[in-house]
């Protein structure tokens, strides 16, 4: 019988390319995406489900769980990939948009992994698969609220995994570098207020520094190999590196003390005053 994937965020970017990856590997797969109306390629795949999902929509998680079961019969691995960044000054972010910042990429995320773990407990098993980012261990200026999720994802994650390992279910967290999705496109939320004058030569040189950095990331397609890879993984290992950028920026991370890689990325910035 073929192992079956439940995944969130499937309509663009690396949720999509993960779900045709599993279906090419012979998984049922699961696609959630808050749009299904619009899907036209995923529907038409073999042992593919699409089901509405949005994780702000807690009765929308607990019907595709619900759909995906009547149609499988069984749920074997949760990708928790639905996620977006805010990015600008914390000062100029209005506190709906950090409300929502935190909903989607924090508490959604536990929201559907709390919609599937009676399932995973029943059976004995289940992996979960947590898409966190390389900003879930380095921080980038301007990118408080996105960085402040991330870091989230990966505490919650590291730790959840001591309770679940008795029950047999195992949790993985993927960290990409950049990937060449609509992540930095129509998913950035961005808030800005010129009216905050001292915030904006650092706004002008962000863009000049992030811009080319997003344009070299990594196919969607080679990071869903290594959301694979950490599906089907048996050895315990909980953080996946993801993409080439992801693997030298966070080696670089750890070689360097706190004071050394803050001092480099502020010069890197143009950042000046308070030590
Ligand atoms: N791209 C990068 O450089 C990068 C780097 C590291 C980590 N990541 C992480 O990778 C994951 C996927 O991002 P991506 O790069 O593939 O970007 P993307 O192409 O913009 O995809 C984001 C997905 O999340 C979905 N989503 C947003 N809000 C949602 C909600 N409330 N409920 C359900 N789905 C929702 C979007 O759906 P809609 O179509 O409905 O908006 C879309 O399917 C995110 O967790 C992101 O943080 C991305």
């Amino acid at each position: 019988m073929s192992n079956t994937v439940f995944i969130t965020g499937t309509s663009s970017g690396l949720g999509r390319a993960t779900a045709r990856l599993f279906q090419a590997r012979g998984w049922n797969v699961v696609a959630t995406m808050r749009r299904p109306e619009h899907e036209n390629e995923l529907d038409r795949l073999d042992n593919t489900l699409v089901a509405r999902l949005d994780v702000q929509d807690n009765v929308s998680i607990h019907a595709a769980v619900e759909a995906g079961l009547e149609r499988f019969g069984r749920i074997d691995a949760l990708i928790n990939n639905a996620g977006y960044g805010t990015y600008g000054p914390l000062e100029a972010t209005s506190q709906e948009k950090i409300a929502r910042q935190f909903d989607v990429n924090v508490l959604g995320l536990i929201a559907t992994t709390k919609a599937l773990l009676s399932h995973f407990r029943a059976n004995r098993g289940g992996t979960i698969v947590n898409v966190s980012s390389i900003g879930g261990r380095i921080t980038f200026p301007l990118n408080s609220l996105y960085h402040g999720t991330k870091f989230a994802v990966e505490g919650l994650s590291e730790a959840l995994q001591y309770e679940l390992a008795p029950l047999g279910i195992e949790v993985k967290i993927v960290q990409p570098g950049g990937i060449d999705t609509d992540f930095g496109g129509r998913s950035l939320d961005v808030s800005n207020d010129p009216g905050l004058v001292e915030y904006q030569p650092l706004v002008q040189k962000a863009i000049e520094v992030l811009g080319p950095m997003m344009a070299q990331g990594s196919s969607p397609e080679r990071i869903a190999e290594v959301v694979y890879a950490a599906t089907v993984d048996t050895t315990g290992q909980l953080r996946w590196e993801a993409g080439a950028d992801a693997v030298a920026l966070l080696a670089e991370r750890r070689a360097s003390s706190d004071t050394a890689f803050f001092s480099g990325m502020k010069a890197r910035f143009g950042i000046e005053g308070a030590k």
